[in-house]
């Protein structure tokens, strides 16, 4: 036997424990004692195999499936101590199942490695938050669904460069987050699809001598079927770096809604009022209400971003199979899953409480000239004149309002006539903001009657 100090899992060609330096990298207890349920549940699948294929006794099998439990219930009822010098999740568990069973426990990792081992864990957990995601994205699509149907034909300017564009509607607004959530959606789904595959059995690296059966353990997990190459099985971690791209995309699209609340709430827009629920006041400034909510939403998808280039880093120069290296994988996925969560649910949050307002949309879509384009199109249909000239003759018409001080409904007849003699009175059916955005009927565009079809499809495919 070796030293005492040894390590009790892997100790038996040492004679000495580790420093108390190389204890504290090489620790992940720390974080991925998170994985304790997914480790458990990993253990059992492998312990009824084991029997299953009289590679362990029933009553040793038995013993392993109850002691687990017992494990199990320790750690969720917070009387587990974890240990730093047993590493990990998976050595903890090991040695007080050691501890609960006594020798039978020592047989349960017959035919596994503590790579697969892990491997199995971390798919378990991340399949747990892509399976969380999809909740998190359809409550959020619900929640801009109610908003877009409140709204579905108010007016509101839409922008190109942050400039006053055309009049859109405020449900067309809406629901073009909803299409964004429903591709994140649908990435989550694939995603699933494709990870759900199980790395047990593969062993160290190589598969292993003892007849195991992978197929029932993956069942038992839930997976769609064994991986085919345990190589493989055991080093990589596509399935994490395609859930911290998801959730990227995702967040990214989270902070750019965040950054149109931001200034849609401020003093000079005036577009919405957040609740108080999910608003802050200043300690100095009495006046304040701060959306602080969704700043927070803006800032904290940096992390997100941040972990997925973080193990990208990690994985690019590793050779094949497992490297130590890869146990930085948690932390980020950890954090960005975290965040990923909060971030929609404080935007679900948000979304249902907030209020439009009604009347600052109308009056600012009136604003900086934005049915132009409708009087440009005007003078194609109405007079017959190229575009391109339409246009021409429409920039004067802006050019006149400008230097009268006002909007284009506001100049008279004989001011439009002063730019085209052949203008008729006609011409002022299509400056208002209504009837622009009630003209823009192809398919996608922000015609309350399609922006309502939108919104009906979208309530049936979510229920
Ligand atoms: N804690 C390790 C990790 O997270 C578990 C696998 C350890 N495997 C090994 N060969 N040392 O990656």
């Amino acid at each position: 036997m070796s030293d005492k100090s040894s390590n009790q899992m892997w100790g038996g060609r040492f004679a000495a424990g580790p420093d108390a330096i190389m204890e504290a990298i090489n620790a992940s207890i720390g974080f991925d004692k998170r994985m304790a349920s997914q480790d458990i549940a990993g253990s059992r699948a492998h312990a009824a195999m084991l029997a299953a294929q009289g590679i362990v006794t029933p009553s040793d099998a038995e013993a392993m499936r109850e002691g687990l439990l017992t494990v199990l219930s320790e750690i969720e009822t917070g009387e587990f101590a974890f240990s730093t010098a047993l590493e990990d999740i998976h050595m903890n568990v090991e040695a007080r199942l050691k501890e609960v069973i006594g020798e039978p426990a020592g047989r349960l990792h017959t035919g596994r490695s503590r790579n697969d081992q892990v491997a199995t864990d971390f798919r378990l957990w991340v399949r747990d938050q892509l399976d969380a995601a999809v909740s998190g994205l359809e409550a959020l699509m619900r929640a801009l669904l109610a908003q877009a149907e409140a709204g579905a034909d108010w007016v509101m300017p839409g922008f190109t460069h942050l400039q006053t564009a055309q009049p859109v509607t405020w449900g067309h607004h809406m629901m073009a987050y909803v299409e964004m959530f429903a591709r994140d959606l649908s990435r989550v789904r694939d995603a699933r699809e494709r990870m759900n595959e199980s790395p047990l059995g593969a062993a160290a690296l190589a598969g292993t001598s003892f007849p195991i059966d992978r197929e029932m353990t993956a069942e038992a997990l839930g997976f769609d079927r064994p991986m085919a190459n345990s190589l493989d099985a055991v080093s990589d971690r596509d399935f994490a770096l395609e859930f911290l791209s998801v959730a990227s995309i995702s967040a990214m699209h989270l902070s750019r809604f965040a950054e149109e609340l931001v200034i849609w709430s401020s003093a000079q827009f005036r577009f919405v009022t957040l609740s108080d629920r999910f608003s802050t006041g200043s300690s100095i400034m009495p006046q304040k209400k701060n959306p602080d909510a969704a700043e927070l939403i803006r800032a904290k998808v940096g992390r997100i971003f941040g972990a997925n280039v973080a193990l990208m880093m990690v994985m690019k120069g590793l050779p094949l199979a497992y490297s130590k290296d890869m146990q930085e994988d948690k932390e980020q996925v950890f954090d960005a899953a975290d965040n990923w969560m909060l971030a929609l649910a404080a935007m679900e949050g948000m979304v249902k409480d907030m209020t439009g307002n009604r009347a600052n949309l109308e009056a600012a879509a009136s604003a900086g000239f934005s049915t132009a384009t409708d009087l440009a199109d005007w003078l194609v249909r109405t007079l017959g004149l190229p575009f391109r000239d339409a246009h021409h003759v429409t920039g004067s018409l802006v050019a006149l309002a400008e230097q009268k001080g006002c909007d284009l409904p506001d100049l008279s007849l004989e001011d439009m006539q002063s730019v085209h003699a052949a203008i008729t009175a006609d011409v002022f059916d299509v400056l208002g903001v209504h009837n622009s955005v009630a003209s823009r009927t192809s398919f996608g565009g922000t015609a309350p009657v399609r922006v309502r079809e939108q919104i009906a499809l979208w309530k049936e495919v979510l229920g």
